[in-house]
Protein backbone atom coordinates (compact mmCIF):
# COMPACT_ATOMS: atom_id res chain seq x y z
CA UNK A 1 0.00 0.00 0.00
CA UNK A 2 1.09 3.41 -1.33
CA UNK A 3 -0.95 6.76 -0.60
CA UNK A 4 0.63 10.08 -0.13
CA UNK A 5 -0.42 13.95 0.06
CA UNK A 6 0.23 16.46 -2.22
CA UNK A 7 0.07 19.85 -0.85
CA UNK A 8 0.85 23.31 -1.09
CA UNK A 9 3.54 24.54 1.35
CA UNK A 10 3.19 28.06 0.69
CA UNK A 11 0.02 30.29 0.26
CA UNK A 12 -1.06 28.41 -3.22
CA UNK A 13 0.05 28.58 -6.87
CA UNK A 14 3.09 26.48 -6.15
CA UNK A 15 2.86 24.23 -9.23
CA UNK A 16 0.49 21.46 -7.46
CA UNK A 17 -0.97 20.51 -10.43
CA UNK A 18 2.03 20.13 -12.41
CA UNK A 19 3.19 17.66 -9.48
CA UNK A 20 0.04 15.96 -9.16
CA UNK A 21 0.00 15.13 -12.92
CA UNK A 22 3.82 14.14 -12.49
CA UNK A 23 3.39 11.93 -9.87
CA UNK A 24 0.05 10.58 -10.65
CA UNK A 25 1.76 8.42 -13.75
CA UNK A 26 2.91 6.36 -10.32
CA UNK A 27 -1.02 6.30 -8.84
CA UNK A 28 -3.88 5.12 -9.88
CA UNK A 29 -6.00 6.76 -7.68
CA UNK A 30 -6.06 10.87 -7.22
CA UNK A 31 -7.95 12.48 -4.76
CA UNK A 32 -9.55 16.14 -4.17
CA UNK A 33 -10.20 16.04 -0.68
CA UNK A 34 -11.10 20.15 0.41
CA UNK A 35 -11.61 22.77 -1.38
CA UNK A 36 -13.59 23.75 -4.73
CA UNK A 37 -13.31 25.75 -8.10
CA UNK A 38 -11.57 28.36 -6.22
CA UNK A 39 -8.06 26.50 -6.76
CA UNK A 40 -6.62 27.12 -9.88
CA UNK A 41 -4.69 24.35 -11.00
CA UNK A 42 -2.37 24.70 -14.74
CA UNK A 43 -1.19 21.49 -16.13
CA UNK A 44 1.39 21.24 -19.36
CA UNK A 45 1.69 18.25 -21.32
CA UNK A 46 3.48 18.17 -24.35
CA UNK A 47 2.45 21.64 -26.16
CA UNK A 48 -1.15 21.51 -24.23
CA UNK A 49 -2.29 23.50 -21.67
CA UNK A 50 -5.16 22.46 -19.32
CA UNK A 51 -6.35 24.62 -16.51
CA UNK A 52 -8.48 22.83 -13.98
CA UNK A 53 -10.41 24.15 -10.80
CA UNK A 54 -12.30 21.22 -9.29
CA UNK A 55 -11.39 18.00 -11.24
CA UNK A 56 -8.38 15.79 -9.97
CA UNK A 57 -5.00 16.54 -12.18
CA UNK A 58 -5.58 12.95 -12.71
CA UNK A 59 -8.28 13.64 -15.05
CA UNK A 60 -5.48 13.95 -17.73
CA UNK A 61 -4.49 10.36 -17.80
CA UNK A 62 -7.95 8.54 -19.01
CA UNK A 63 -6.70 5.42 -17.00
CA UNK A 64 -6.40 6.72 -13.69
CA UNK A 65 -9.92 7.32 -10.96
CA UNK A 66 -10.14 10.71 -10.07
CA UNK A 67 -12.32 11.27 -6.45
CA UNK A 68 -13.88 14.05 -5.06
CA UNK A 69 -14.06 13.42 -1.41
CA UNK A 70 -16.50 14.27 1.27
CA UNK A 71 -14.37 17.63 1.95
CA UNK A 72 -14.66 19.53 -1.28
CA UNK A 73 -17.59 21.98 -1.28
CA UNK A 74 -19.12 21.36 -4.99
CA UNK A 75 -20.72 23.64 -7.62
CA UNK A 76 -22.42 21.86 -10.61
CA UNK A 77 -22.40 24.24 -12.55
CA UNK A 78 -19.49 24.69 -12.50
CA UNK A 79 -18.22 21.30 -12.53
CA UNK A 80 -20.42 20.77 -15.57
CA UNK A 81 -18.86 23.56 -17.60
CA UNK A 82 -15.43 22.28 -16.62
CA UNK A 83 -16.16 18.72 -17.90
CA UNK A 84 -17.37 20.26 -21.16
CA UNK A 85 -13.97 22.44 -21.51
CA UNK A 86 -11.86 18.86 -20.96
CA UNK A 87 -14.09 17.15 -23.44
CA UNK A 88 -13.41 19.71 -25.50
CA UNK A 89 -9.48 19.06 -25.17
CA UNK A 90 -10.01 15.57 -25.69
CA UNK A 91 -10.78 14.44 -22.01
CA UNK A 92 -12.65 11.88 -21.52
CA UNK A 93 -14.75 11.99 -17.99
CA UNK A 94 -16.98 9.18 -17.01
CA UNK A 95 -17.88 6.97 -13.76
CA UNK A 96 -15.10 4.83 -14.96
CA UNK A 97 -12.65 7.56 -13.84
CA UNK A 98 -14.54 10.22 -12.05
CA UNK A 99 -16.44 9.48 -8.88
CA UNK A 100 -17.94 12.18 -6.43
CA UNK A 101 -18.39 11.77 -2.73
CA UNK A 102 -22.20 11.69 -1.76
CA UNK A 103 -21.26 14.15 1.28
CA UNK A 104 -19.52 16.26 -0.18
CA UNK A 105 -21.75 19.83 0.56
CA UNK A 106 -23.24 21.34 -2.76
CA UNK A 107 -22.65 25.47 -3.59
CA UNK A 108 -25.59 27.20 -4.38
CA UNK A 109 -26.54 30.30 -6.51
CA UNK A 110 -26.83 31.73 -2.54
CA UNK A 111 -23.52 30.89 -2.10
CA UNK A 112 -22.20 32.71 -4.97
CA UNK A 113 -24.46 35.91 -4.22
CA UNK A 114 -23.28 35.85 -0.55
CA UNK A 115 -19.92 36.06 -1.44
CA UNK A 116 -19.87 38.63 -3.34
CA UNK A 117 -21.99 40.75 -1.12
CA UNK A 118 -20.16 40.39 2.01
CA UNK A 119 -16.83 41.07 0.03
CA UNK A 120 -18.03 44.14 -1.07
CA UNK A 121 -19.47 44.98 2.60
CA UNK A 122 -16.00 44.51 3.57
CA UNK A 123 -15.08 47.57 1.59
CA UNK A 124 -11.50 47.79 2.05
CA UNK A 125 -10.99 45.39 4.73
CA UNK A 126 -12.36 42.56 1.98
CA UNK A 127 -10.39 39.44 1.90
CA UNK A 128 -10.17 38.87 -1.98
CA UNK A 129 -12.43 35.84 -2.33
CA UNK A 130 -12.00 33.90 -5.22
CA UNK A 131 -16.07 34.97 -5.29
CA UNK A 132 -17.10 31.08 -6.06
CA UNK A 133 -19.13 30.88 -3.22
CA UNK A 134 -16.57 29.00 -0.78
CA UNK A 135 -16.76 30.57 1.93
CA UNK A 136 -20.57 30.74 2.74
CA UNK A 137 -21.15 26.90 1.67
CA UNK A 138 -18.88 25.71 3.96
CA UNK A 139 -20.39 28.40 6.79
CA UNK A 140 -23.80 26.38 5.97
CA UNK A 141 -21.82 22.62 6.09
CA UNK A 142 -20.26 24.36 10.12
CA UNK A 143 -23.99 25.73 10.86
CA UNK A 144 -25.54 22.00 9.91
CA UNK A 145 -27.81 23.76 6.94
CA UNK A 146 -25.86 22.85 4.36
CA UNK A 147 -27.28 20.46 1.24
CA UNK A 148 -25.70 17.54 0.71
CA UNK A 149 -25.06 15.74 -2.56
CA UNK A 150 -27.13 12.77 -1.15
CA UNK A 151 -29.49 15.57 -0.51
CA UNK A 152 -29.93 16.27 -4.29
CA UNK A 153 -29.75 12.71 -4.77
CA UNK A 154 -33.81 12.97 -3.33
CA UNK A 155 -35.76 14.92 -5.07
CA UNK A 156 -38.09 15.57 -2.50
CA UNK A 157 -35.83 16.09 0.65
CA UNK A 158 -33.66 18.52 -2.21
CA UNK A 159 -36.85 20.38 -2.42
CA UNK A 160 -37.58 20.95 1.44
CA UNK A 161 -33.53 21.91 1.78
CA UNK A 162 -33.62 24.05 -0.94
CA UNK A 163 -36.77 26.05 0.43
CA UNK A 164 -35.90 26.35 3.87
CA UNK A 165 -32.38 27.47 2.36
CA UNK A 166 -33.67 29.71 0.51
CA UNK A 167 -36.25 31.89 2.31
CA UNK A 168 -33.36 32.62 4.95
CA UNK A 169 -31.01 33.32 2.34
CA UNK A 170 -33.22 35.61 0.68
CA UNK A 171 -33.98 37.66 3.42
CA UNK A 172 -30.42 38.58 3.75
CA UNK A 173 -29.76 38.62 0.51
CA UNK A 174 -32.69 41.25 0.85
CA UNK A 175 -32.59 42.91 3.79
CA UNK A 176 -29.01 43.09 4.65
CA UNK A 177 -27.25 43.52 1.27
CA UNK A 178 -30.22 45.22 -0.53
CA UNK A 179 -30.16 42.67 -3.34
CA UNK A 180 -32.67 41.10 -5.18
CA UNK A 181 -34.20 37.71 -3.83
CA UNK A 182 -33.56 34.63 -6.24
CA UNK A 183 -36.44 32.78 -7.55
CA UNK A 184 -37.20 28.82 -6.11
CA UNK A 185 -38.43 27.46 -9.10
CA UNK A 186 -35.49 28.47 -11.53
CA UNK A 187 -32.62 27.10 -8.80
CA UNK A 188 -34.86 23.76 -8.54
CA UNK A 189 -35.23 22.89 -11.79
CA UNK A 190 -31.45 23.79 -12.79
CA UNK A 191 -30.56 21.14 -9.92
CA UNK A 192 -32.84 18.68 -10.97
CA UNK A 193 -30.77 18.96 -14.49
CA UNK A 194 -27.51 18.66 -12.75
CA UNK A 195 -29.40 15.99 -10.27
CA UNK A 196 -29.81 13.80 -13.35
CA UNK A 197 -26.56 14.34 -14.71
CA UNK A 198 -24.42 13.80 -11.78
CA UNK A 199 -26.00 10.56 -10.40
CA UNK A 200 -23.79 8.29 -12.35
CA UNK A 201 -20.57 10.01 -10.74
CA UNK A 202 -22.32 9.89 -7.07
CA UNK A 203 -21.09 7.15 -4.45
CA UNK A 204 -19.44 7.06 -0.97
CA UNK A 205 -15.82 7.56 -1.88
CA UNK A 206 -14.65 6.76 1.46
CA UNK A 207 -15.68 3.17 0.86
CA UNK A 208 -14.11 3.32 -2.46
CA UNK A 209 -10.89 5.00 -1.58
CA UNK A 210 -10.60 2.53 1.49
CA UNK A 211 -10.87 -0.22 -0.90
CA UNK A 212 -8.32 1.21 -3.71
CA UNK A 213 -5.48 1.72 -0.41
CA UNK A 214 -6.38 -1.52 1.28
CA UNK A 215 -5.85 -3.35 -2.48
CA UNK A 216 -2.23 -2.09 -2.86
CA UNK A 217 -2.95 0.65 -5.22
CA UNK A 218 -1.07 3.85 -5.26
CA UNK A 219 -3.78 6.63 -4.39
CA UNK A 220 -2.16 10.48 -4.48
CA UNK A 221 -4.35 13.28 -2.42
CA UNK A 222 -4.08 16.02 -4.34
CA UNK A 223 -4.54 19.81 -2.22
CA UNK A 224 -5.72 22.74 -3.01
CA UNK A 225 -4.57 26.27 -2.01
CA UNK A 226 -1.67 26.09 0.52
CA UNK A 227 -0.52 25.75 4.17
CA UNK A 228 -0.69 29.40 4.82
CA UNK A 229 -4.65 29.60 3.67
CA UNK A 230 -5.46 27.05 6.43
CA UNK A 231 -8.47 27.96 7.77
CA UNK A 232 -7.09 26.50 11.20
CA UNK A 233 -2.80 27.31 10.41
CA UNK A 234 -3.05 30.15 7.79
CA UNK A 235 -3.24 34.07 8.21
CA UNK A 236 -6.44 33.79 9.46
CA UNK A 237 -9.02 35.59 8.03
CA UNK A 238 -6.69 35.75 4.81
CA UNK A 239 -7.61 32.16 4.31
CA UNK A 240 -9.94 29.85 2.28
CA UNK A 241 -12.87 27.87 4.77
CA UNK A 242 -11.09 24.63 4.47
CA UNK A 243 -7.84 22.94 6.05
CA UNK A 244 -5.26 22.65 3.79
CA UNK A 245 -2.97 20.70 5.69
CA UNK A 246 -2.53 17.48 5.78
CA UNK A 247 -4.62 16.46 8.45
CA UNK A 248 -7.51 17.33 6.17
CA UNK A 249 -7.30 14.55 4.07
CA UNK A 250 -8.36 12.64 6.51
CA UNK A 251 -11.69 14.33 7.21
CA UNK A 252 -11.98 15.16 3.66
CA UNK A 253 -11.32 11.80 1.97
CA UNK A 254 -12.45 9.53 4.63
CA UNK A 255 -9.60 7.46 5.60
CA UNK A 256 -7.45 7.33 8.94
CA UNK A 257 -3.94 8.92 9.50
CA UNK A 258 -2.30 5.35 9.17
CA UNK A 259 -2.98 5.06 5.83
CA UNK A 260 -1.04 7.89 4.42
CA UNK A 261 2.76 7.14 3.86
CA UNK A 262 3.95 10.27 2.60
CA UNK A 263 3.45 14.16 2.46
CA UNK A 264 5.04 16.49 0.24
CA UNK A 265 4.96 19.83 0.18
CA UNK A 266 4.83 21.68 -2.97
CA UNK A 267 7.18 25.06 -2.45
CA UNK A 268 7.85 27.79 -5.05
CA UNK A 269 11.50 28.58 -5.32
CA UNK A 270 9.75 32.03 -4.02
CA UNK A 271 7.05 33.17 -2.54
CA UNK A 272 3.47 34.15 -4.08
CA UNK A 273 0.10 35.11 -3.00
CA UNK A 274 -3.24 36.59 -4.44
CA UNK A 275 -5.64 38.22 -1.63
CA UNK A 276 -4.80 40.06 0.94
CA UNK A 277 -2.93 39.91 4.14
CA UNK A 278 0.66 40.55 5.76
CA UNK A 279 3.18 38.98 3.48
CA UNK A 280 6.64 39.16 5.22
CA UNK A 281 9.20 38.46 2.12
CA UNK A 282 6.82 41.04 -0.53
CA UNK A 283 8.50 42.62 -3.07
CA UNK A 284 6.84 45.91 -3.91
CA UNK A 285 9.94 47.05 -6.14
CA UNK A 286 11.06 46.20 -9.88
CA UNK A 287 12.36 42.45 -8.24
CA UNK A 288 8.93 41.75 -7.78
CA UNK A 289 7.61 43.12 -10.79
CA UNK A 290 10.32 41.07 -12.46
CA UNK A 291 9.20 37.80 -10.82
CA UNK A 292 5.80 38.38 -11.86
CA UNK A 293 6.53 38.63 -15.49
CA UNK A 294 8.97 36.00 -15.98
CA UNK A 295 6.66 33.65 -13.58
CA UNK A 296 3.76 34.68 -15.53
CA UNK A 297 2.12 35.24 -11.57
CA UNK A 298 -0.92 35.53 -12.65
CA UNK A 299 -4.06 33.66 -11.03
CA UNK A 300 -5.81 30.75 -13.17
CA UNK A 301 -8.98 31.45 -11.49
CA UNK A 302 -9.03 34.69 -11.02
CA UNK A 303 -6.46 36.55 -13.80
CA UNK A 304 -5.54 39.19 -10.46
CA UNK A 305 -1.49 39.79 -10.48
CA UNK A 306 -0.16 37.48 -7.48
CA UNK A 307 1.98 39.80 -5.29
CA UNK A 308 5.55 38.42 -5.11
CA UNK A 309 8.36 38.19 -2.74
CA UNK A 310 11.58 35.91 -1.26
CA UNK A 311 11.18 32.77 -0.34
CA UNK A 312 10.30 32.50 3.01
CA UNK A 313 11.89 29.57 5.00
CA UNK A 314 9.92 30.24 7.87
CA UNK A 315 6.58 29.19 6.18
CA UNK A 316 8.10 26.26 4.80
CA UNK A 317 9.61 25.20 8.05
CA UNK A 318 5.22 25.94 9.59
CA UNK A 319 4.27 24.36 6.71
CA UNK A 320 6.51 21.22 7.46
CA UNK A 321 5.46 20.88 11.23
CA UNK A 322 1.85 21.11 11.00
CA UNK A 323 1.48 18.69 8.10
CA UNK A 324 4.37 16.29 8.59
CA UNK A 325 5.99 16.88 5.52
CA UNK A 326 8.64 14.16 4.74
CA UNK A 327 9.96 16.12 1.04
CA UNK A 328 9.77 19.58 -0.79
CA UNK A 329 9.02 19.45 -4.56
CA UNK A 330 10.81 22.55 -4.93
CA UNK A 331 9.08 24.38 -8.20
CA UNK A 332 10.28 27.35 -10.49
CA UNK A 333 13.62 27.62 -9.94
CA UNK A 334 13.91 28.65 -13.68
CA UNK A 335 12.15 31.99 -12.75
CA UNK A 336 15.09 33.02 -10.78
CA UNK A 337 17.52 32.48 -13.46
CA UNK A 338 19.82 35.53 -14.32
CA UNK A 339 19.40 36.59 -11.19
CA UNK A 340 22.70 37.99 -9.85
CA UNK A 341 21.67 37.62 -5.89
CA UNK A 342 19.30 36.00 -4.46
CA UNK A 343 17.57 36.04 -0.80
CA UNK A 344 16.06 33.63 1.49
CA UNK A 345 14.22 34.75 4.58
CA UNK A 346 15.47 32.28 7.36
CA UNK A 347 13.76 34.10 10.25
CA UNK A 348 11.69 36.68 11.23
CA UNK A 349 12.64 39.76 13.70
CA UNK A 350 9.32 40.56 15.98
CA UNK A 351 10.30 43.56 18.13
CA UNK A 352 14.24 43.04 18.30
CA UNK A 353 13.52 39.23 18.96
CA UNK A 354 14.52 36.41 16.38
CA UNK A 355 11.41 34.15 15.49
CA UNK A 356 11.14 30.71 13.15
CA UNK A 357 7.68 30.43 13.44
CA UNK A 358 4.62 32.34 11.84
CA UNK A 359 3.02 34.42 14.48
CA UNK A 360 -1.07 34.00 14.74
CA UNK A 361 -1.61 37.37 15.26
CA UNK A 362 -1.76 39.02 12.10
CA UNK A 363 -1.10 42.73 13.72
CA UNK A 364 2.60 40.63 14.68
CA UNK A 365 2.97 39.43 11.37
CA UNK A 366 2.88 42.83 10.21
CA UNK A 367 5.82 43.41 11.88
CA UNK A 368 7.87 40.89 11.55
CA UNK A 369 10.88 41.80 9.69
CA UNK A 370 12.64 39.17 7.46
CA UNK A 371 16.18 37.87 8.41
CA UNK A 372 17.93 37.29 4.96
CA UNK A 373 20.55 35.12 3.84
CA UNK A 374 21.87 35.92 0.18
CA UNK A 375 22.51 33.61 -2.23
CA UNK A 376 24.55 34.15 -6.23
CA UNK A 377 21.81 33.52 -8.66
CA UNK A 378 22.80 31.04 -11.70
CA UNK A 379 21.96 30.97 -15.44
CA UNK A 380 19.09 30.19 -17.59
CA UNK A 381 20.74 26.87 -18.38
CA UNK A 382 18.76 25.34 -15.37
CA UNK A 383 15.70 24.83 -17.96
CA UNK A 384 17.62 22.44 -20.03
CA UNK A 385 19.26 20.56 -16.91
CA UNK A 386 17.04 17.14 -16.70
CA UNK A 387 19.43 15.85 -13.58
CA UNK A 388 20.24 17.11 -10.57
CA UNK A 389 23.56 16.83 -11.61
CA UNK A 390 22.93 18.81 -14.70
CA UNK A 391 21.73 21.95 -12.23
CA UNK A 392 23.77 24.88 -12.22
CA UNK A 393 25.92 24.38 -8.82
CA UNK A 394 24.78 27.70 -7.01
CA UNK A 395 21.24 26.18 -7.48
CA UNK A 396 22.24 23.29 -5.91
CA UNK A 397 23.72 25.31 -2.92
CA UNK A 398 20.29 27.47 -2.83
CA UNK A 399 17.90 23.40 -2.75
CA UNK A 400 20.65 22.23 0.18
CA UNK A 401 20.58 25.25 2.19
CA UNK A 402 16.74 24.51 1.81
CA UNK A 403 16.86 21.26 3.21
CA UNK A 404 19.46 22.27 6.12
CA UNK A 405 17.60 24.86 7.15
CA UNK A 406 13.68 22.96 6.95
CA UNK A 407 15.15 19.70 8.19
CA UNK A 408 13.50 18.21 5.20
CA UNK A 409 14.88 16.83 2.07
CA UNK A 410 13.68 18.07 -1.52
CA UNK A 411 12.60 14.87 -3.90
CA UNK A 412 11.95 16.82 -6.76
CA UNK A 413 12.61 19.96 -8.26
CA UNK A 414 11.07 21.99 -10.75
CA UNK A 415 12.66 23.56 -13.40
CA UNK A 416 9.41 24.67 -16.48
CA UNK A 417 6.37 24.03 -16.72
CA UNK A 418 6.20 20.80 -18.67
CA UNK A 419 6.17 17.23 -17.23
CA UNK A 420 9.42 16.66 -18.83
CA UNK A 421 10.96 19.72 -16.60
CA UNK A 422 11.31 17.60 -13.87
CA UNK A 423 14.19 16.48 -11.69
CA UNK A 424 14.05 14.01 -9.47
CA UNK A 425 16.09 13.99 -6.61
CA UNK A 426 15.41 11.25 -4.68
CA UNK A 427 12.23 8.90 -3.37
CA UNK A 428 9.11 11.40 -2.51
P1 LIG B 1 -1.15 25.30 -8.37
O1 LIG B 1 -2.39 26.06 -8.07
O2 LIG B 1 -0.34 25.00 -7.17
O3 LIG B 1 -1.42 24.07 -9.19
O4 LIG B 1 -0.25 26.26 -9.27
P2 LIG B 1 -0.76 27.15 -10.52
O5 LIG B 1 -1.05 26.24 -11.65
O6 LIG B 1 -1.82 28.09 -10.09
O7 LIG B 1 0.53 28.04 -10.78
C1 LIG B 1 1.75 27.47 -11.08
C2 LIG B 1 2.17 27.90 -12.49
O8 LIG B 1 3.54 27.62 -12.67
C3 LIG B 1 1.46 27.15 -13.58
O9 LIG B 1 1.28 28.02 -14.67
C4 LIG B 1 2.41 26.02 -13.96
O10 LIG B 1 2.30 25.61 -15.29
C5 LIG B 1 3.72 26.68 -13.72
N1 LIG B 1 4.80 25.81 -13.24
C6 LIG B 1 4.75 24.74 -12.41
N2 LIG B 1 5.98 24.28 -12.13
C7 LIG B 1 6.84 25.07 -12.82
C8 LIG B 1 8.27 25.15 -12.92
O11 LIG B 1 9.02 24.37 -12.31
N3 LIG B 1 8.77 26.15 -13.72
C9 LIG B 1 7.98 27.04 -14.38
N4 LIG B 1 8.55 27.97 -15.11
N5 LIG B 1 6.65 27.00 -14.29
C10 LIG B 1 6.08 26.04 -13.51
P1 LIG C 1 -4.69 26.93 -5.77
O1 LIG C 1 -5.25 25.56 -5.53
C1 LIG C 1 -4.06 31.00 -4.35
C2 LIG C 1 -7.18 32.73 -1.81
C3 LIG C 1 -8.00 33.88 -2.37
C4 LIG C 1 -8.28 34.64 -1.08
C5 LIG C 1 -8.49 33.53 -0.06
C6 LIG C 1 -9.94 33.16 0.18
O2 LIG C 1 -4.69 27.33 -7.20
O3 LIG C 1 -3.37 27.08 -5.10
P2 LIG C 1 -11.75 31.79 -1.21
O4 LIG C 1 -12.36 32.06 -2.56
O5 LIG C 1 -11.11 30.46 -1.09
O6 LIG C 1 -12.73 32.05 -0.09
O7 LIG C 1 -10.61 32.92 -1.06
O8 LIG C 1 -7.80 32.40 -0.58
N1 LIG C 1 -7.17 31.50 -2.65
C7 LIG C 1 -6.12 31.11 -3.37
N2 LIG C 1 -4.93 31.69 -3.57
N3 LIG C 1 -4.32 29.80 -4.89
C8 LIG C 1 -5.50 29.18 -4.68
O9 LIG C 1 -5.76 27.93 -5.09
C9 LIG C 1 -6.49 29.86 -3.92
N4 LIG C 1 -7.76 29.56 -3.53
C10 LIG C 1 -8.15 30.57 -2.74
O10 LIG C 1 -7.27 34.64 -3.27
O11 LIG C 1 -7.15 35.37 -0.69
MG1 LIG D 1 -3.33 27.84 -8.58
Amino acid sequence: MSSFIVLGAQWGDEGKGKMTDYLAENAEVVVRFQGGNNAGHTVEVGDKQYKLHLIPSGILYGDKLNVIGNGVVLDPKAMFEEIEYLEGLGVKVSKKNFIISDRAHLIMPYHRALDSAKEKARGKNDIGTTGKGIGPCYTDKAERSGIRVCDLMHKEVFKEKLKENLDYKNEILTKIYGLDSLDFNSIYEEYLGYAEKMKQFVTDASVRVYDEIKNNKNVLFEGAQGNLLDIDYGTYPFVTSSNTIAGGVCIGAGIGPTMINSVVGIAKAYTTRVGKGPFPTELLDEMGEHIRNVGHEYGVTTGRARRCGWLDVVILKSAARVSGITSFAVTKIDTLAGMEKIKVCIGYDLNGETIEYVPASLEDLALCKPIYEEFDGWDSSVENARSYDELPENAKIYLKRIEELTGTKISIVGVGPRRDQTIVVSEI
